[in-house]
């Protein structure tokens, strides 16, 4: 395989993904809306690989300019990142999420098939398990989404899932990121969130940089070592190989639908994570203890061993590489992607 149409390829993951494939030696065109996202990364991705992809201004939603890509680019594949993914705005609009999410999805399945590009790496999420029974947590886990965001990301599995039966020329990879966090290392991509972060990392980053002034840290009476709660945090570029491996994987799979966690199997809490950003940044970001986010789960850790013994991935990159890579970005662009457009 060669060309790879990656949809939300302008987006924080999207982005980082572009990089990862590029340097591997692969063509790539974006096509992104950029209603949650800038021209700028698309930019910052060129200059760090010296290499220039298409890139369409386009909605995953417009059967026609789908087709119209997808025809002029043919290629081997779709990784397909494009969507929304706030939990509280879908809890609060659960139909704007629904139809986006699946329309979206929807189409460009059709424009692919019309196509005859019958390969597919979809953004699933962990969100998909709910409240876990067992902790690791495995593909085989319960599917029980707390949230309308999360039925999207499984409503769209099961999308995937039976067009990949209805014809043995499809296949897939459905990957269930676990907490994608940090940044490329050179500082120049990074996350770039909208208004109040609703993520630790990129609010502890915020707050490092001097845009906040104190975390609002939620819950500090969990049942755990230090009573914070704790999560599976993934370095963006290790979930970025962890694409390219599902991608070259799927050129045998024809047929196949494959599900897999990308986490690193590790626990971090939040004490931990502010301990360990302190150390990177050398700020000393001040918390402020509060009760416990509505919806948040105590514990939530991949098991992500079958990724490793089929894919022969597994993440290499550690939580201080997470926050030294974050802050690179974060201390270069303090306004995220505007600070490169005024300077
Ligand atoms: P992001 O918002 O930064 O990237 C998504 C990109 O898709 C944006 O650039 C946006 O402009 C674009 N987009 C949205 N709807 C579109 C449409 N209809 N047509 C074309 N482009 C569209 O989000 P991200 O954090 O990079 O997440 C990428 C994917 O991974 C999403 O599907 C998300 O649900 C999933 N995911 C993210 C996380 C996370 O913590 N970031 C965790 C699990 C899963
Ligand atoms: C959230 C999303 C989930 C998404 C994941 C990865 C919710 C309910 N879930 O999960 O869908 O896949 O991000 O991006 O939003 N925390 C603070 N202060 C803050 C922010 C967070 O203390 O300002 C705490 C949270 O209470 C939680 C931990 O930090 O205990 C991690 O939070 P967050 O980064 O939002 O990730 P998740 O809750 O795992």
């Amino acid at each position: 395989m060669a060309t790879v149409l990656v949809t939300g390829g302008a987006g924080y993951i999207g982005s980082h993904t572009c990089v990862a494939l590029m340097e591997a030696g692969w063509e790539v065109a974006v096509l992104d809306s950029l209603e949650n996202s800038s021209a700028a990364a698309v930019d910052a991705i060129a200059e760090i690989t010296g290499r220039q992809a298409r890139f369409d201004i386009a909605d995953c939603r417009d059967q026609s300019v789908v087709e119209k890509v997808m025809t002029e680019v043919s290629p081997d594949a779709v990784l397909h990142f494009a969507g929304l993914k706030s939990v509280p705005d879908s809890v609060a609009d659960p139909l704007r999420y629904y139809r986006h999410n699946l329309e979206s999805t929807a189409v460009l399945l059709m424009g692919m098939e019309s196509c005859g590009v019958r390969r597919i790496v979809f953004s699933s999420s962990a969100t998909v398990y709910g409240p876990p029974d067992e902790l690791p947590v495995s593909e085989t886990a319960t599917t029980r989404p707390a949230n309308p965001y999360g039925w999207t990301k499984l409503m769209i599995e099961q999308m995937v899932t039976d067009v990949v039966r209805s014809d043995p020329r499809w296949s897939a990879s459905l990957l269930r990121y676990f907490n994608p966090v940090g940044a490329h290392p050179s500082g120049m991509i990074g996350e770039d969130p909208e208004g109040v972060p609703g993520n630790l990392m990129p609010y502890l980053l915020q707050v490092a940089v001097g845009r906040r002034a104190a975390l609002p840290l939620y819950g500090t009476d969990y049942p755990t070592p230090d009573g914070t709660a704790r999560r599976d945090y993934i370095h963006v570029m290790d979930l970025a190989e962890g694409h390219l491996a599902a991608l070259q994987d799927l050129e045998s799979s024809a047929g196949r639908v494959h599900t897999y966690n990308l986490g690193t199997g590790r626990a971090a809490s939040v004490r931990e994570v502010i301990a360990a950003m302190r150390e990177a940044t050398g700020h000393p970001l001040p918390y402020e203890e509060l009760g416990r986010r509505p919806g948040d789960v105590p514990e939530l850790w991949a098991d992500p061993s079958k990724a490793h013994s089929e894919l022969g991935w597994s993440a290499t990159r550690t939580l201080a590489d997470m926050c030294r890579d974050g802050w690179s970005w974060q201390s270069r662009n303090p306004q995220g992607y505007r600070s490169q457009s005024i300077s």
